[in-house]
């Protein structure tokens, strides 16, 4: 018996959604801890795409019992979206779908706001996936947040919602010259969505630790990576919830002794979507090859992920916060066709304003830890070691000795100088393309 967390390494999107669905066959339980609808988690099952958004990817096996976390924000539209589009496609939900009664809702105002956020940002905007995700955790933090109990009590639900939507609708109307939210229109909408989700909401922090007492081998789902972690990623240009391992406890109230693994989920190169900084970016034809041959466009907006080389600064920042007992290695076929590879191993930086954190302000320095500063990271250029390519396809590859020599060389380099284990090397979509040297359950 084992509980193991899957967490993103870098900026998301690193192939979660196909890892966590390849290790769901070890698991009882599938849970979610933070994010909300921002996520897009990608599974290939023989030619059939999914992408789950809030849904724990474990709902796609039977007999699994998936839990959405109280960290986790919910917009009960787009949810009982998914709900409906999974069974559209003959996924069963029912008893196998648990919702935290402490989980945040998203109100129809944090979608709003979140736009208007952005535009007023102009070119620091961070870039958003628009899904009302920030100003959902900004309420939560207030205290003035809704949470999915709160949809059972329709009476204090509708007192609520009239004092919220006093105050949002002064910023509406005052601010932004936008028309004011009816409280009874937004009421009666939320009620309906409350009669759909009402039998899966339940106190996920009991059934969580009911089932771990049990016996029961738990998959924690991670969304987002660690880079955009609220304290620890490239703030302000992150998302609003703790993507890291840490935020198992907290997003669903599991104590750290029951945390047994932890597999870090790392793309073969790196990828972010949105603004802020990111040394290692290929601006180039080759970061476009990138994009194309890696289908590096987002799962829930579409939008082209900014593409580049591996960052070993930014990786050694995850490998410490989260403490990876093992590292899932993603898209390697996707560099099939890279005549030479890079991987970046420090920073250089000359600030003109002197505002760099190190003891020697002002001179130009080298960094092998991440700046604290996303304004100091911007300004930072990358320090590469050079590699062979491989040139070969490896797409399907099913065990290491398949792999060419140069790829296996690769990622020796990896573990060998981050100092972490290999364990899982993804070669394709598709869940049978895969080497699986250690299942992290066994
Ligand atoms: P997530 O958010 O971390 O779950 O990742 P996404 O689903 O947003 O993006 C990862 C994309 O890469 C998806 O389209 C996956 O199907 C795809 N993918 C995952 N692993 C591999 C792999 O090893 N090779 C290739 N070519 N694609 C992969
Ligand atoms: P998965 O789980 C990649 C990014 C957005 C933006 C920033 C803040 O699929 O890996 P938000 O809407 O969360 O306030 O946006 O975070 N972002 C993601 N990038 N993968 C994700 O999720 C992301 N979820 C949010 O692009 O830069
Ligand atoms: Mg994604």
């Amino acid at each position: 018996m084992s509980n193991i967390v899957v967490v993103g390494v870098q900026w998301g999107d690193e192939g979660k959604g196909k890892i966590v669905d390849l290790l769901t066959e070890s698991a009882d339980v599938v849970a979610r801890y933070q994010g909300g609808h921002n996520a897009g988690h990608t599974v290939m099952i023989r030619n059939e795409k999914f992408i789950l958004h809030v849904i724990p990817s474990g709902i796609l096996h039977k007999g699994k019992t998936c839990i959405i976390g109280n960290g986790v924000v919910i917009d009960p539209k787009s949810l009982i979206e998914e709900i409906e589009g999974l069974k559209s496609r003959k996924i069963a939900i029912g008893k196998n779908l648990y919702i935290s009664g402490r989980a945040h809702v998203i109100m129809p105002y944090h979608t709003m706001l979140d736009g208007k956020n952005e535009q007023a940002k102009g070119n620091k905007k961070i870039g958003t996936t628009g899904r009302g995700i920030g100003p959902a955790y900004v309420d939560k933090m207030s205290r003035v947040g809704f949470r999915m109990i709160d949809l059972l009590d329709s009476r204090g639900f509708k007192e609520k919602l009239k004092a919220n939507l006093s105050d949002v609708n002064f910023l509406l109307e005052k601010k932004y010259h936008n028309t004011r939210l009816r409280p009874e229109r937004v009421y009666s909408e939320y009620m309906r969505y409350a009669d759909y989700l009402s039998p899966f909401i339940t106190d996920a922090v009991v059934l969580v630790n009911n089932l771990i007492d049990k016996g029961k081998d738990v998959l924690f789902e991670g969304a987002q990576g660690t880079l955009l972690d609220i304290d620890h990623g490239t703030y302000p240009y992150v998302t609003s919830s703790s993507a890291s391992a840490g935020g198992v406890c907290t997003g669903l109230g599991v104590s750290p002794k029951k945390i047994d693994g932890i597999v870090g989920v790392m793309k073969a190169y790196t990828t972010r979507v949105g603004g802020g900084p990111f040394p290692t970016e290929l601006t180039d034809k080759l970061g476009e090859d990138i994009r194309l041959k890696g289908g590096e466009y987002g799962a829930t907006t579409g939008r082209p992920r900014r593409c580049g080389w591996l960052d070993f600064v930014s990786l050694k920042h995850a490998i410490r916060i989260n403490g990876f007992t093992s590292i899932a290695l993603t898209k390697l076929d996707v560099l099939d066709e890279v005549d030479k590879l890079k991987v970046c191993t420090a920073y250089t930086y000359e600030d003109p304003y002197k505002r760099c954190e190190c003891s020697k302000k002002g001179v130009a320095c080298k960094f092998t830890d991440m700046p604290q500063d996303a304004n100091v990271l911007e300004a930072c250029k990358p320090v590469y070691k050079e590699l062979p390519g491989w040139k070969t396809n490896t797409q399907g590859v099913k065990k290491l000795k398949d792999l060419p020599k140069q790829a296996r060389a690769y990622i020796d380099y990896i573990s060998e100088s981050l100092n972490v284990n290999i364990d899982i090397i993804s070669t394709g979509q598709r869940r049978d393309e895969v080497v699986v040297l250690k299942n992290p359950f066994k």
